[in-house]
C-alpha cells in the first residue's frame, strides 16, 4: 500500500537560521518565511545543533561570531556529522579573512553583513535548484537500476505476460490508466513500472493514498493553497497535483476520493489547469494520472458514489491485475524471486524450499495474493534462519495443510530449483 498520510512537502526547503542579534534574526526569519522557506530560528549555535540532530534541515544559515559555539565550530561539527547540510555563513562587514576561512572549511557560501534580502534569496535559490537536480538524479538512478520496470512483475503465465505488455503500451502514451485488482496483486508495482518505463521517468512519481487523506484536507492537499487561504495556512503550499507536474500522479484507492472533490479533479484532467485554494490564478500542469482501485468503480458509479464522467475520464486504458489463484504456475518463480529479495534484505542466503513447503505454497488459495506470499516467505525465512525452508517453517495454516492437490497438471508447475541465484539470472 502507499504510505499513510504523512507528507513532508517536497517543494519547501527546510532551513535553520542562527544569529545572536535578536533583531536581525527576526527580520531575516520573517523575510525567508514569506518567501516560502520552512524556517527554524535560533540565537545560539548549541540550540541550532540540537535542532539539526532532531531533524536535519537542508540548509543552515549561521552568523560566524556568536558567544558560546560560534559559526565556525558549528560548520565544523555539521561537516563531520551531517555533510549533506549546506552551511551559509554570515560575516561582519570587512572581515574578508573570516569569509575565506569559512569557504575553506567547507561552507556553501557566505554573506557579508549588512546584506540585502535579494542576496540571501539568490543563494537559497541556487540551493533549491541543486536540491531539485539531486532529486531528479536519484529518481533516474532508481529507474536505471531497473527497480521499477515491467520486468519486475514476475510470472510467465498468460495473464502476467499480458499485464507486462499492457504496462509497456500504457507507458508509451500519456492517457490516464486505471489499474484494478484485489489487494496485494501488484497494482502499485504496475503503476510505478508505467511511470518508470515512460518518457516522464526523470520527473516525480507522486503516490497519493486517497483513502488516507482526511476529507476536509483533501482539496488543499491535492490543489495546494495560497498563504492565508484559511486559518493556519501561514505558508503557500503546492498541491500534490502540481508536484507531479511533468511526472505521474498515482491516485491509489481512487474510489475513496470524496464525491464533492471529484468534479474538481475532472476539471484539472480536462483543462490541465488548477487553482490552489485562496489563489487568484490558475496554474498550468503537465499531468499524467495513473489510478488504482480494489473496489469496482463501475458498481460505485451505479450506486452514485463515483461520478460517471470522472470514471470514463480515468479509465481510458484499463489494466486488471490477475489474482494469484488464477495463475498458480507463477507461484514457484515468484517464490524464488521473493526469497532472493528477502534474503538480501535480511542478510541471509536461503537456498530455497523443500518439496513439502513448495507443495503447501501451491495448495494455498492466497486471498492476500503476492503480498501474502511475500509475508509468508518472510516469516518462514526468519524461522528457518536462512536454511532450506521446510513445511514446518511456514506459518499456519500453510504448515498444517494437506499435501498439494491443486489439480494442476504436473508439468504446468515449474519445480523450484535449489540454487536461487542461478534461477534469478535465468528469469
Ligand atoms: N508480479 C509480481 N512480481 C513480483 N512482486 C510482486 C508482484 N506483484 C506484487 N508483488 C509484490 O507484492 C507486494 C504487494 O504489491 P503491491 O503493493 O503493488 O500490491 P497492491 O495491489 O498495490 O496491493 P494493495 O491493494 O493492498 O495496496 C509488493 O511487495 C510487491 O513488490
Ligand atoms: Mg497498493
Amino acid at each position: 500500500m502507499t504510505e499513510g498520510y504523512e507528507r513532508r512537502p517536497r517543494d519547501r526547503v527546510d532551513l535553520i537560521i542562527v544569529e545572536d542579534d535578536p533583531g536581525m534574526l527576526k527580520i531575516v526569519a520573517r523575510h525567508l518565511d514569506r518567501m516560502g522557506y520552512s524556517i527554524r530560528a535560533f540565537s545560539s549555535g548549541a540550540q541550532a545543533l540540537k535542532a539539526v540532530e532532531e531533524q536535519p534541515p537542508q540548509v543552515v544559515v549561521s552568523d560566524i561570531r556568536m558567544p558560546g559555539m560560534d559559526g565556525r565550530t558549528l560548520l565544523q561539527v555539521l561537516h563531520e556529522r551531517h555533510p549533506e547540510v549546506r552551511v551559509v555563513l554570515m560575516t561582519a562587514f570587512g572581515s574578508v579573512d573570516d569569509a575565506v576561512e569559512a569557504m575553506k572549511a567547507g561552507a556553501y557560501s557566505y554573506l557579508c553583513k549588512p546584506f540585502k534580502m535579494d542576496e540571501i534569496a539568490a543563494v537559497l535559490r541556487n540551493i533549491s535548484r541543486e536540491l531539485a537536480l539531486e532529486q531528479q538524479v536519484s529518481t533516474l538512478r532508481e529507474a536505471a537500476r531497473g527497480r521499477y520496470t515491467a520486468d519486475r512483475l514476475i510470472g510467465q503465465s498468460a495473464p502476467m505476460r499480458r499485464v507486462r505488455s499492457q504496462i509497456r503500451e500504457a507507458a508509451a502514451h500519456a492517457t490516464p490508466v486505471c489499474i484494478s485488482g484485489r489487494s496485494g496483486t501488484g497494482k502499485e508495482l504496475a503503476a510505478r513500472a508505467i511511470h518508470f518505463e515512460s518518457s516522464r521517468s526523470a520527473n516525480p512519481f507522486v503516490p497519493v493514498n486517497c483513502a488516507a487523506i482526511p476529507a476536509p484536507l483533501f482539496e488543499s492537499e491535492m490543489f495546494g493553497h495560497a498563504r492565508g487561504a484559511f486559518t493556519g495556512a501561514d505558508h503557500a503550499q503546492k498541491g500534490l497535483i502540481e508536484l507531479s507536474d511533468g511526472g505521474t500522479l498515482f491516485l491509489d484507492e481512487v474510489g475513496e476520493i470524496p464525491l464533492g472533490q471529484q468534479a474538481k479533479l475532472l476539471r484539472v484532467l480536462d483543462q490541465r489547469e488548477l487553482r490552489p485554494l485562496g489563489s487568484p490564478r490558475d496554474i498550468r500542469v503537465d499531468l499524467r494520472v495513473v489510478c488504482a482501485t480494489n473496489r469496482s468503480l463501475e458498481a460505485m458509479v451505479r450506486q452514485g458514489q463515483f461520478r460517471e464522467d470522472l470514471y470514463y475520464r480515468l479509465s481510458v486504458f484499463k489494466i486488471a491485475m490477475p489474482e494469484l489463484s488464477a495463475r498458480p504456475s507463477d507461484i514457484p518463480s515468484l517464490a524464488d524471486h521473493l526469497l532472493v529479495e528477502l534474503s538480501t534484505e535480511h542478510g541471509l542466503n536461503c537456498p530455497g524450499l523443500t518439496e513439502g513447503a513448495q507443495g503447501a505454497l501451491l495448495a494455498h488459495r492466497w486471498p492476500g495474493n503476492v503480498r501474502e506470499l511475500r509475508n509468508v516467505l518472510e516469516q518462514a525465512l526468519v524461522r528457518s534462519g536462512g536454511l532450506l525452508i521446510d513445511l514446518g517453517d511456514l506459518p499456519p495454516p500453510l504448515s498444517t495443510a494437506e499435501p498439494a492437490h491443486s489439480g494442476m497438471g504436473k508439468q504446468e508447475v515449474a519445480p523450484l530449483p535449489a540454487n536461487l541465484n542461478q534461477t534469478l539470472a535465468e528469469v
